[in-house]
């Protein structure tokens, strides 16, 4: 399936010890004159991100080879022990291509960047390699027989919408008849309400998205609401649509991009407990009492032998001079940041991710898979992975610049490499009851 083949043995050649004489030699000078110049001009004369998606120059630019594991020698015992939040962007050319490319009939208009106009292409070529052990290669086709029968879930905003098609691209790459993968109801994938549902026929397993910005309802006005409320966000109550999350196999959860003054209170929204608005309840406040919910929710509802559940931290974003509504833009860059220090953390995010893992750790255990997904540092550094300017066709010009949003393929898959690895340090397999 995979054009590249980043793993197969590179051949070896063995050097004997030989003697030249001096008219052999002149030839060979003369030999490898030629094939330098040849080589050069092959170089100067194609554009440059071409060259990086032509296999025979990663054969002699062998650097950064990816030497992660295949699926029948990982070591669970090791990868367990890893954090694999903690490592470094590294550059390497045969990534591209290796889970699907734009062509992928699951991707948004709005993530196909390269459709879109983008021409630089080397954010395309980086992959996340932890600080202590390797990520262990996605294998779709291992992925999707551990998913057999199955159900996988993601809640969450847009961009929790990003990953699951980035997975659905990921998965697909291992099926070879793609009209064997469909929406359930027969829904378009475009201008979708509410949830949407991926049925992989030959696996009998779903993959759906649920788009709950907040995770909790968000309701009507209660009667006799104060002047200038608009609606309220029920941190006291997970979404109703939570009643068809309980019987699932993977359940991905993120919420993040709605928790801020400018989609709740700047917009009339509240924060109501019990029967009454709560007026003077901050958004920090707020926040950590809809995780207690999910929380309860998650210890009521879910099967702990069965369910592997993960919270996605937050994806921060990268606009530069500039709110998202003021300017701000991120198409200038085209390669991950470096310099750790230039990283724009915003406390606020951090504490939510802070929240979100203490309440992992209140659930997990031995027999409880809880996961916190940690992407946000590993993340902060892709300031060149986002849409941009290359927006969706039909974006007026002067429209916002999306620096939220990833183009697909892109950052989202390494969320997903790090998903799968999770899986496998619990040995995931559906369990039918
Ligand atoms: C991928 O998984 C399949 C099914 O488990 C297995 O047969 C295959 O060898 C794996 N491929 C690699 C490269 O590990
Ligand atoms: C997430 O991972 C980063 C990098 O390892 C780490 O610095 C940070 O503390 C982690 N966040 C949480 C909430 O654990
Ligand atoms: C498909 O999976 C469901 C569980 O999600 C199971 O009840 C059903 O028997 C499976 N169907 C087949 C044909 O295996
Ligand atoms: C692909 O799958 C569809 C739907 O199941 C089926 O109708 C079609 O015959 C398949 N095509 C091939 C080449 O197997
Ligand atoms: C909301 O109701 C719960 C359960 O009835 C109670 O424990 C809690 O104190 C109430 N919260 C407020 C703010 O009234
Ligand atoms: C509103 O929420 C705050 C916490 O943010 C709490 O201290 C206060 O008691 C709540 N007020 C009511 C009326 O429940
Ligand atoms: C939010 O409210 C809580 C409880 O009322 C308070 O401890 C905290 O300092 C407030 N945070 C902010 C950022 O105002």
């Amino acid at each position: 399936m995979d054009l590249l083949q980043p793993n197969s043995p590179q051949p070896k050649h063995s050097f004997s010890p030989l003697i030249f004489t001096r008219k052999q030699l002149t030839h060979f000078s003369l030999f490898f004159f030629f094939l330098l110049i040849l080589v050069t001009s092959f170089v100067i004369f194609i554009p440059s991100n071409l060259l990086s998606s032509i296999a025979f120059f990663s054969l002699i630019l062998p650097k950064n080879q990816y030497n992660s594991t295949t699926t029948s020698t990982i070591d669970i015992d090791t990868l367990k022990a890893c954090d694999l939040s903690n490592g470094e962007w590294v550059r390497d050319e045969s990534y591209y291509g290796r889970f699907y490319t734009e062509e992928c009939p699951f991707l948004d208009p709005g993530f196909r960047c390269r459709r879109n106009g983008r021409s630089d292409v080397d954010y395309l070529n980086w992959r996340w390699q932890p600080k202590e052990c390797d990520l262990p290669r996605f294998n779709a086709t291992d992925f999707l027989e551990r998913s057999r029968n199955g159900r996988i879930v993601f809640a969450g905003d847009s961009i929790g919408r990003n990953q699951w098609e980035s997975l659905l691209c990921m998965l697909a790459h291992g099926v070879s008849n793609l009209s064997t993968i469909f929406e359930e109801h027969g829904n378009p994938l475009t201008k979708h309400k509410g949830y949407l549902s991926i049925r992989f026929q030959d696996y009998n397993l779903t993959v759906e998205y649920y788009r709950e910005p907040f995770l909790v309802v968000v309701g009507r006005l209660p009667k006799n609401a104060p002047e200038g409320v608009r609606g309220v966000v029920r941190v006291d109550k997970l979404h109703w649509l939570g009643s068809r999350w309980t019987n699932t196999d993977i359940l991905v959860f993120n919420t993040g991009h709605w928790w801020n003054r400018d989609k709740t209170v700047k917009m009339g929204f509240y924060f109501q407990e019990n029967e009454s608005i709560n007026m003077t309840m901050n958004i920090t406040e707020a926040f950590q009492r809809s995780l207690t919910t999910w929380k309860s929710w998650v210890l009521q509802n879910l099967d702990p032998e069965k369910n592997h559940v993960f919270y996605r931290s937050y994806s921060p974003a990268h606009f530069r001079d500039g709110a998202w509504n003021d300017g701000g833009h991120c198409d200038r860059n085209t390669s991950p940041e470096t310099d750790y220090t230039k990283l724009e953390t915003e406390s606020s995010n951090n504490l939510n991710n802070l929240y979100v893992s203490h309440v992992i750790k209140q659930i997990e255990s031995k027999k409880r898979k809880a996961y916190f997904l940690n992407i946000t540092y590993l993340t902060e550094f892709r300031k060149d992975g986002h849409p941009s300017k290359h927006r969706e066709p039909g974006t007026p010009v002067g429209a916002p610049q999306d620096c939220s949003h990833w183009c697909l393929p892109g950052v989202p898959d390494t969320w997903n490499e790090v998903l799968y690895a999770h899986l496998l340090s619990r040995d995931f397999k559906v369990k039918l009851k």
